[in-house]
């Protein structure tokens, strides 16, 4: 072992996010946002992808949004468990539909924002630092249907009074902030991520990379805007990260793996770099994309983040020929099994080394500090007899994961942080699912919404708690 020492300030955390917690999604005259338009069940996946041109919600449906965990009303008991976990940081999104319940209003719902003042100062009142993202996938519903989402720069511009807003009221009690969470999974679930259901007719590449241009500038705009609110504000980019193996050496695979790579990173290069990538001309030509942009849009571009940050779950694996190859099921980002791995019991690869594989590619493309905000496993936990929840396997997938990160830092990469996807059970952004579980505190609800919503520590609670009060040192 190494005497290798994680610094002082680390920052350990946990996350959530509104659309998959809050639930209480009409209280405080809270609009509708896509993500509560995405039901349980079969027609989860046509909804998700924008396959239906214009969602509807139906009453005999669940949608597992608008319950959430109840986080809404049970914050105060939530960031309580968190504080006692030990957390330095709670990483959470706003709702933006509960700020402007139709995305377009001139003036934000005091509701909402007495609502976030209150986690906020909860948050604080523990000495906890809230992380926040601005768009964790939700978009107000009257966006999506007044001007198809992204698409149109009139989201921008309502973007940004939000963004700003956000700046404004949250000013002292927020310093760390996220623009967009994940933002180049606009590319694998355009409805989810971005609010895009496609009309008939269109060339699909084409609205989703112009709906991404704007959601770069949205971004690039954001960042400006927070450093103008207070030079203490940290504005972080957001990557669903994890890198592209090549099948085989055969350089068909290898070439292909690259491509993928260049795909998945092509908007945080744009957010760290502050221009397109020289790749971006062939990946146009490809996908027969004409991108327009406008005067000044090379310039708003040129404003950069602070740092990167990024959710690892798994490693993908990708072939030139997926012939005969067994297809990786249950991740919207397509891929190859990897025959070197194991699942988990959702079919995503479990792989440590690859998150020190990730950090050091991050690290070595951009030299900027990076920021893991979301680690974690999806599994089915039962509540014993007695109460407890023995999730020895999340137990023993965290702490691979964070040796294997700090291994990464001592080959010199500079992490702010590690954060746990998820502090508390919450619903699975990919199945809608409860019995998905992340969380380190067990929550009592069901796939159907049925549930009573206590809030049990599982083992892995226990654990956490140790390893942030011995920073990192010892992980047994
Ligand atoms: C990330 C998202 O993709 O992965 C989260 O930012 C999500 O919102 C997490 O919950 C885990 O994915 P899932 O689909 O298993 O919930």
């Amino acid at each position: 072992m190494s005497g290798f020492k994680l610094p002082e300030n680390f920052l350990w955390g946990g996350a959530i996010s509104a659309n998959q917690a809050e639930g209480a999604f009409q209280d405080g005259g809270r609009g509708l946002c896509n993500i509560d338009m995405i039901p349980h069940g079969a027609q989860r996946m046509p909804v998700k992808l924008g396959h239906v041109p214009h969602p509807v919600l139906h009453d005999d449906t669940y949608y597992p949004s608008h319950d959430g965990i109840d986080f809404y009303h049970h914050y105060k008991e939530d960031i309580a468990l968190m504080a006692e976990l030990g957390l330095k940081v709670f990483r959470t999104s706003i709702s933006w539909s509960r700020l402007y319940p139709n995305g377009d209003e001139d003036t934000p719902a005091p509701e909402g924002i007495a609502f976030y003042r209150s986690v906020f100062y909860e948050c604080r009142k523990y000495g906890i630092e809230p992380l926040v993202t601005l768009c964790h996938f939700d978009i107000p519903m009257g966006l999506v249907e007044k001007y198809g989402s992204w698409r149109s720069r009139r989201t921008l511009d309502c973007f940004i009074r939000y963004a700003e807003t956000c700046f404004r009221e949250f000013s002292g009690l927020v310093r760390y902030w996220l623009t967009f969470n994940e933002i180049n999974i606009v590319l694998h679930s355009p409805f989810s991520g971005a609010g895009i259901a496609f009309q008939e007719g269109e060339d699909k590449n084409q609205v989703i990379y112009q709906s991404a241009h704007h959601m770069l500038l949205a971004s690039a705009q954001a960042v400006r805007l927070a450093h103008e609110y207070d030079s203490a504000n940290r504005v972080g980019c957001m990557l669903a990260g994890g890198s592209f193996y090549p099948y085989s050496c055969n350089p068909a695979d290898v070439w292909e793996a690259i491509k993928k790579e260049q795909e998945n990173l092509f908007f945080i290069d744009v957010q760290t770099r502050g221009h397109y990538p020289s790749y971006a001309g062939r990946i146009f030509a490809e996908k027969g994309v004409h991108l327009q942009m406008e005067d000044g849009d090379s310039e708003i571009l040129k404003t950069t983040v602070d740092f990167i940050s990024f959710s690892y779950y798994a490693s993908r694996c990708v072939a030139a020929d997926m012939n005969g190859k067994t297809a990786n099921e249950g991740n919207v980002v397509r891929s190859v099994k990897n025959p070197y791995l194991e699942t988990s019991q959702w079919g995503w690869a479990i792989d440590p080394l690859g998150l020190r594989i990730t950090m050091n590619q991050l690290y070595d493309r951009y030299q900027k500090p990076l920021f893991i905000v979301e680690n974690g496993l999806g599994a089915v936990d039962e509540v014993n007899p007695d109460g407890s929840i023995d999730d020895s396997y999340r137990i023993g997938y965290i702490k691979k994961h964070i040796e294997a990160m700090k291994l990464a830092m001592e080959d010199g990469v500079d992490l702010m942080g590690y954060i746990v996807w998820s502090c508390i059970d919450l619903v699975s952004a990919s199945t809608g699912e409860m019995s998905k579980r992340y969380g380190l505190i067990y929550v009592d609800k069901n796939d159907d919404g049925s549930g009573s919503c206590e809030r049990k520590r599982k083992k892995s609670f226990y654990w956490y708690q140790d390893v942030i009060r011995k920073n990192g040192d010892c992980l047994e």
